[in-house]
């Protein structure tokens, strides 16, 4: 049976359409219609003046606790999807991967200066008016309880400095969260500095250190599943571990590791129209001097496999904000089977830890250029101009001479073949 990445972009369409993943609509959406309509985009920002389109691929083969799933992702980079899909397979082939998700509530700060005298005021002022103060929060937004959210927890704390703060535990429900989590944080601050005299109110705003809202995920590998041409799976394996602990130990290599992270988790995020830059605020924040990679890889002995586990804080919405107006994350929304935000935090992470793995797989074995080059060479023959037609023969000029392939040999070549003064 021909491979989803074997087809053309129209007959994956046809395939999904087939299987019922999508319908009509959404067709359109992924073809004529414009992804992203002028009347929606022209509301979502000031000053627009069209839309940036990247790549939409579906990573293929990921089996997450017993779904098998093809997950949507929005990146300009060549290999990511490939990655991705290429290491889901070989975890697909020892049962998946096997998450676990933790939802308990965004922080937030409502943050008062010069009080370090009037600390206890500020302390005694909340544990008297908790009643009050929950019902403030509850009143500013009365649906969230509804949704399974609401005000979970308050403490008082203070800094060395002299700043004090309330702060404010708030569960969004399947909610990313920024939205509720302020006008609550702002109605809380104002209700608290009316009453506060002699207390100066700095701000109220939520935290994006979110270490509450986390997900885990674990996958194994077999070492058979695991060899290169060159060398042996179990081989593979011990240097996956290795290259996994220089990470935490060197800063430079982190960097990098925490890199081919991020390229899973920030095409699924942008892909489901949730907040790149609150998702890499997050799972940074999470890192300190002892603590340097969301990943981890060891050996499972006994049953002869590469187990890898990812633990990252991941503050994802599956409804509101831009997933309830962009059409292409309400598609994609629905190509995951319309997950909750539980359930789509368990996904990212999944498939964060795929990438890291086909990344790190790559590094230890024959590098990571050889893997990109195909997709790289298709790349710099578009940068020159090649169309469709042409794409292919270019390519394969450029793959016959892997050390000069760069844009000014794709343009050559592509200059070529069309004067066909010389074949490519
Ligand atoms: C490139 O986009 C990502 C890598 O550099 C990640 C890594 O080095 O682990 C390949």
């Amino acid at each position: 049976m021909t491979k989803f990445y074997e087809l053309s972009t129209d007959e994956r369409l046809a395939q999904l359409r087939h299987e019922g993943a999508i319908d009509d609509d959404d067709l359109l959406v992924l073809t004529d219609e414009p992804a992203l309509p002028t009347a929606v985009a022209a509301n979502m920002v000031e000053n627009q003046i069209g839309n940036f389109p990247v790549p939409l691929g579906l990573a293929d083969h990921f089996l997450i606790d017993g779904e098998a799933l093809q997950v949507p992702m929005a990146v300009e980079e060549p290999s990511v999807i490939a990655a991705a899909s290429n290491a889901a397979h070989r975890i697909a082939r020892a049962g998946g991967f096997r998450t676990s998700v933790h939802r308990d509530g965004i922080t937030a700060q409502v943050v008062f200066t010069g009080v370090s005298s009037d600390f206890e005021v500020l302390r005694t002022f909340v544990h008297d008016n908790e009643a009050e103060i929950r019902k403030v929060a509850h009143e500013s937004h009365p649906s969230l309880q509804g949704h399974g959210g609401g005000l979970r927890n308050i403490s008082v704390a203070r800094s060395d400095e002299g700043f004090s703060e309330i702060d404010l535990l708030i569960d969004p429900g399947d909610a990313m969260g920024a939205n509720v989590v302020n006008t609550i944080a702002e109605a809380v601050a104002r209700y608290c500095a009316e009453r506060l005299d002699g207390l100066d109110l700095l701000m109220a705003i939520l935290s994006n250190n979110t270490e509450n809202q986390r997900a885990q995920a674990e996958a194994r590998i077999d070492f058979d599943n695991l060899p290169t041409r060159d060398m042996e799976g179990e081989q593979v394996a011990r240097r996956i571990v290795a290259a996994a602990r220089f990470a935490q130990i060197s800063p430079l290599r982190s960097a990098t590791h925490n890199k081919g992270v991020m390229n899973g988790i920030n095409a699924v995020v942008l892909a489901t129209g949730n907040d790149t830059r609150n998702i890499n605020a997050a799972a940074y924040a999470d890192f300190n001097e002892q603590h340097r990679t969301w990943t981890k890889w060891t050996i499972d002995e006994e049953r002869r496999q590469l187990v890898g586990r990812i633990d990252i804080p991941l503050p994802l919405g599956s409804v509101g904000g831009a997933m309830s107006t962009l059409p292409m994350a309400k598609l994609s929304l629905k190509l995951l089977n319309n997950p909750d935000a539980s359930r789509l935090m368990a996904i990212v992470a999944s498939v964060g830890l795929a990438s890291n793995l086909a990344a790190v797989r790559a590094l230890v074995t024959r590098g990571i250029q050889e893997g990109h080059m195909n997709l790289q060479f298709k790349s710099l023959a578009m940068s020159a101009g090649a169309g469709p037609e042409e794409l292919a023969q270019v390519v394969t000029g450029l793959r016959a001479d892997p050390a000069n392939a760069n844009l000014e040999t794709a343009r050559r070549l592509l200059g070529w073949l069309r004067r066909g003064s010389q074949p490519c």
